[in-house]
């Protein structure tokens, strides 16, 4: 094998060259691989006894786009479009050979190739839109003229990554290899299009036509979907530039490329990419961490969240035993799960054939004694600490010895609830979103005494699930709820003094949250918690609940509701709140939009602070990707911490210390956040 360099390696079979790719983890387009790339094409295409040549990656993939480190970077070493020239251009036939994922600049360079041969396991998708970009290396251009206006749409503003067989059907893979055999499938390809004096296709010479309506109808259909974010129309505007002469639309693809390469949402977007991966690793706990092998999980409560808990290990084959106490909440536990399948089937995103096999790896119990041979149990009860602590003391007793002993509380103290077991290192949180089973964020809670394999189980676990974990410690609310409780304290104060429910909402909502607190209440319902019998009017929620204004589902809460649910603000919520104020002596004023925005989201990050000088989140970026998956924070913000450092931590806290000289210590800086701010650094710098 003669090595180009250090990713690159060239040999050759028969007539045919095979450049083989090995940069791990994923043959990312770094310069290295580009430099590579290059030599190696030129090597191949000035060798006359080659007639063909492959493009095979060793490793987990194909290539997975251009390295998103290098971004921002001064470029050296061969341009990705040198790459693609020299390929397309390329006097003998070129073929990619497509294993794992063929993402991004990785596809882009498969498209350069005159054909494409990819294993059935192979995926290929555009995800640029996902970090705020757009492919910048002629996909833009490429993929419509291979699958028409409407499917490039699709595929560039959902990133999604499709599978070969619809890639091969799409003709965005010419050839389906036998799994495992890639490279003599695409060998054999390469000889019959020598054998066939099959053309050397350029998808570039190809045209694509579509009716400007289709256009319209995509963007009148996503707009919901795409609000705030800038790259879906940018990638939106490409496609319908791919009408236009190639080089042309490579103009458009080039300046849009560059508008969002060195914008704010694209940085923030990148960092959270980075942000996701880097909060898997833990510091004190080795990837060599000895990890529990889980192959049964129990959950105690078949209620909404042990139920969708449940959903996310049967989705992946594990089989899973619910506890309740009575029959009756069993059944109907089961029967929500099986609901939930069926409506799935539905839709279509499930076959009766997988909802009946992932029912059959579930079963229900009424005697905690079945949960004895469980590798994993997981605590789904109501938020009681005497009743949890004498569940897990029985679980102590029954519960084979090695086991993981999971609480998902979102409330109590779990070093306390260690306490209740001989064996606390078994102990962790596992605080999943509801709900359950659709939430990407788990914040897994580490206990005083939780061990290292524990933490690195439950890391690893919630990986297999599906779940964006980030790993916490114990404290009220852990890291989410406790900054949504600094939110909420100030959205009910604004209220008090001048804001109404719907402007508070209107702010967030622009902001980019999905809503505003006061529309959640009343999605949520605003009787959770409130009781008919003990409601003493104190509150303006127990007001609303007292007139049956109990949310969405009694067409009334903090809003009215019309028939297709749509919020009217409404005057009976602005008495009330206006009575409630006069009552307090408190004078009503107007409140800017800034203000409400400065009140409520300042102080979150000040929170966040906290968390950080108590070691309770192990990185500021971590925070972040807690708020971005479980919260709705607008992932084009970057999180709290990210958007803090964007907008400058002195000012962050010059606007606490104005609000703290009119209100008081809620507003107090943290020190951490003060010095920060006084050195000039940001969350980033720590
Ligand atoms: N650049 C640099 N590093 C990358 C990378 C990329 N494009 N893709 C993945 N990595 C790194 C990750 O940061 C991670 O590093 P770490 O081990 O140090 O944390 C490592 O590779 C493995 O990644 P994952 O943990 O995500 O591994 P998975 O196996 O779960 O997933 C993947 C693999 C599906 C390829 C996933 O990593 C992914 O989606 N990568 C991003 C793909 C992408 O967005 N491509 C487009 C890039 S932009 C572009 O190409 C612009 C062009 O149009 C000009």
């Amino acid at each position: 094998m003669a090595a180009i360099n250090s990713a690159t390696d060239l040999t050759r079979d028969g007539e045919i060259a095979v450049i083989t790719l090995d940069s791990p983890p994923v043959n990312a387009l770094s310069f290295n691989v580009r430099d590579g790339l290059y030599e190696g094409f030129k090597a191949a295409i000035a060798d006359d006894a080659v007639k063909a040549i492959v493009l095979i990656c060793a490793g987990r993939t194909f290539i997975a786009g251009a390295d998103i480190s290098e971004f921002g970077g001064a470029q050296k070493g061969a341009s990705l479009f040198d790459v693609q020239a020299m390929m397309e251009n390329s006097p003998k036939a070129v073929i990619a050979a497509i294993h794992g994922t063929a993402l991004g600049g990785g596809l882009e360079v498969a498209l350069t190739a005159h054909y494409r041969v990819a294993v059935p396991s192979a995926k290929c998708g555009l995800p640029e839109v996902n970090l705020g970009l757009l492919p910048g290396a002629g996909g833009t251009q490429r993929l419509p003229r291979i699958v028409g206006a409407q499917k490039a749409l699709e595929m560039m503003t959902s990133g999604s990554h499709v599978p070969a067989k619809q890639c091969l059907e799409m003709g965005l893979v010419d050839s389906l290899a036998e799994e495992g055999k890639l490279l003599d499938g695409a060998v054999a390809f390469a000889r019959k299009v020598l054998a066939d004096k099959m053309p050397l296709n350029k998808v570039r010479e190809r045209t694509v036509t579509a009716d400007p309506q289709v256009f319209a109808d995509f963007r009148k259909a996503n707009a919901r979907k795409f609000r705030g974010f800038k790259a879906p129309e940018a990638n939106i505007k490409c496609v319908e530039a791919s009408l236009l002469p190639f080089e042309e639309g490579i103009k458009v693809e080039r300046a849009l490329f560059m508008e969002l390469m060195t914008g704010e949402q694209s940085a923030a977007q990148r960092y959270a990419f980075f942000a996701e991966r880097q909060a898997n690793k833990i510091p004190d706990v080795p990837a060599d961490t000895p990890i529990i092998p889980v192959a049964k999980v129990g959950i105690i409560g078949a209620g909404t969240m042990g139920g969708g808990i449940a959903m996310n290990f049967l989705n992946v084959g594990i089989p899973v035993k619910i506890i309740e106490t009575k029959q009756e909440a069993l059944d109907r536990g089961l029967g929500v799960i099986r609901k939930n399948y069926e409506n799935t089937a539905k839709r279509g995103r499930l076959t009766m054939d997988q909802v009946e096999q992932r029912m059959s790896l579930l079963s229900g119990s009424l005697a905690l004694e079945d949960l004895a041979d469980s590798d994993l149990v997981i605590e789904a009860i109501f938020e009681n600490m005497a009743v949890k602590k004498e569940v897990f003391g029985k679980l102590d007793a029954i519960v084979k010895q090695g086991a993981i002993l999971a609480t998902n509380t979102s409330a109590l103290d779990i070093d306390e609830i260690a306490t209740a077991v001989k064996r606390p290192e078994a102990v962790i949180g596992l605080h999943f979103f509801s709900p359950a089973n659709v939430m990407r964020l788990l914040e897994v809670v580490r206990a005083d005494k939780t061990s290292k394999s524990v933490i690195a189980t439950a890391m690893q676990l919630a990986k297999k699930i599906g779940k964006v974990a980030v790993l916490v410690g114990v404290c009220p609310g852990f890291v989410g709820n406790r900054m949504l409780f600094q939110r909420q304290a100030q959205a009910q104060r604004l209220v008090m003094e001048g804001a109404m429910p719907w402007d508070v909402d209107r702010v967030l909502f622009d902001f980019g949250f999905p809503m505003g607190p006061f529309a959640m209440s009343d999605l949520a319902g605003l009787d959770i918690g409130w009781n008919k019998e003990t409601s003493k009017g104190e509150t303006i929620r127990d007001q609303l609940c007292e007139l049956d204004r109990r949310g969405q589902k009694t067409s009334a809460g903090y809003y009215d509701y019309d028939e297709k649910r749509t919020a009217i603000p409404s005057p009976v919520t602005e008495g009330i709140i206006k009575a409630f104020a006069q009552k307090q002596g408190l004078n009503q004023r107007d409140i800017s939009d800034e203000e409400i925005l400065e009140r409520t989201v300042f102080p979150m990050i000040n929170e966040g602070a906290k968390i950080l000088e108590e070691g309770k989140a192990i990185r500021a970026s971590d925070i972040d990707i807690v708020w971005i998956n479980g919260y709705g924070w607008p992932v084009y913000r970057g999180g709290p911490m990210h958007y803090a450092d964007s907008i400058g931590l002195k000012k962050v806290v010059e606007r606490l210390k104005h609000y703290e000289a009119q209100m008081g210590d809620f507003f107090k800086p943290s020190p951490l956040l003060e010095k920060l701010a006084a050195e000039g650094k940001g969350f980033k710098d720590l």
